[in-house]
C-alpha cells in the first residue's frame, strides 16, 4: 500500500459484480487508504453481491440510489456526508444503461421513451449528481469527480448505438460542469474513456466480443483491463492530478490514435480461415 488516498473520502457508484470497473476501483481505492460509501440502483442490489465488496472494503456502508431520481441523489449525498463525517474528496460515476439496446431496437427505429430513460440514467445523472454535490457544498477543495465513457462518443461504432449519443452528452457535462465546479469550489471533473471491457454492461452490446478483439489488435498496448482502469482512477483521485480538469482522458492502450495495425489484418485472416 502506498496510501495515495489516505484520509480521502468518497462515493463509488456502479459496482454490480466483480467484473464491474467500479468493483475493481473500490478495491484499489481501499488498498490506497480511502474510505467511501458504495451505491447502486436498488434493483441491482437484489443479488446482494455488493455486500461482499463492502466487507472487503472495511465494511463500507451501502446506500441504494437510482441515479435518475433527484430524491435518491439528495439522500445519497446527505447520508454519505453523515457517514463519512464531513465533506467528500472523490466520486466515481460508473453507470450506464441503454433501454433501446436491451429491447433489441435498431438505431434507425428508436423508441423515444426508452431513449429518454437511457439519457436520464447514462448522462443526465452525471449533471444531477454534480448539481446535488454542489448544492450540499459536499466536495472538499481539490476534490475529484470521474465518470466512465467510451470512444463511441467521438466515432461511430454502429452497435454501440444510442450509447454513443449518451456518452457524448456525458463528456460534455464533464466540461461544462467542470468549469463551474473548478471556478466555485476548486473541484476537478473528468471522464475516462476506457477500452472495451468484459463486464455486464459491456457484454450487453451486440458483437461485443468482435469489437473487443478488434480494439485489442489495433491498440499498440492492447486493451486496458478493468483492473488497470482502477489504477488510473486512483491516480485521478490522488493529489498527483490536481490541475487536470474538464478532460476526456483516453485509457485505451493507444486505440484512439492508431490508424493501422498488421495485427488487425492477422485477426481478419484468422477469422476468414475459421469461417471456411
Ligand atoms: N465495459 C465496457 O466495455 C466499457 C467501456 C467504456 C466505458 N464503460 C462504462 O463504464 C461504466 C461502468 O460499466 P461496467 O462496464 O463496469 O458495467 P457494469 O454493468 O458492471 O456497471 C454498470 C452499472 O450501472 C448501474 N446502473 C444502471 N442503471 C442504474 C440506475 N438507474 N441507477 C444507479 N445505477 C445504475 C448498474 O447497476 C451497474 O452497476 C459505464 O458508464 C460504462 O458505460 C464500459
Amino acid at each position: 500500500m502506498n496510501n495515495l488516498l489516505k484520509g480521502k473520502k468518497g462515493i463509488i457508484f456502479g459496482a454490480l459484480n466483480d467484473k464491474s470497473i467500479a468493483w475493481q476501483a473500490a478495491l484499489k481505492c481501499y488498498a490506497q487508504g480511502a474510505e467511501f460509501v458504495l451505491t447502486n440502483a436498488p434493483i441491482a442490489m437484489r443479488m446482494g453481491e455488493i455486500n461482499n465488496l463492502a466487507a472487503a472494503c472495511g465494511n463500507a456502508q451501502i446506500i441504494p440510489a437510482d441515479v435518475s431520481k433527484n430524491e435518491d441523489m439528495e439522500n445519497l449525498v446527505a447520508k454519505s456526508m453523515e457517514i463519512l463525517g464531513g465533506k467528500i474528496d472523490f466520486v466515481l460515476h460508473s453507470v450506464g444503461m441503454s433501454l433501446n439496446i436491451r429491447k433489441g431496437k435498431a438505431y434507425t427505429d428508436l423508441d423515444y421513451k426508452f431513449m429518454h430513460d437511457t439519457i436520464d440514467i447514462s448522462s443526465m445523472s452525471f449533471h444531477r449528481l454534480m448539481q446535488t454535490l454542489m448544492k450540499h457544498d459536499a466536495m472538499n477543495e481539490w476534490g475529484s469527480i470521474i465518470a466512465l465513457t467510451y470512444i463511441g462518443a467521438q466515432r461511430v461504432f454502429p452497435d454501440y448505438h444510442e450509447m454513443g449519443d449518451a456518452k457524448a452528452l456525458l463528456e460534455s457535462y464533464a466540461r461544462s460542469f467542470g468549469y463551474h465546479f473548478g471556478k466555485q469550489k476548486k473541484v476537478r471533473v473528468n471522464t475516462i474513456s476506457q477500452s472495451p471491457t468484459m463486464t455486464t454492461a459491456g457484454s450487453g452490446v451486440k458483437g461485443f466480443g468482435d469489437f473487443f478483439d478488434y480494439a485489442d489488435a489495433l491498440s499498440p498496448l492492447g486493451n486496458a483491463t478493468a483492473d488497470e482502469c482502477a489504477d488510473y482512477i486512483v491516480l485521478m483521485f490522488s493529489d498527483f492530478s490536481k490541475k487536470v480538469t474538464m478532460q476526456n482522458l483516453f485509457h485505451d492502450g493507444g486505440f484512439s490514435f492508431t490508424g493501422f495495425s498488421y495485427d488487425v489484418f492477422s485477426l481478419m485472416e484468422k477469422r476468414q480461415d475459421s469461417a471456411q
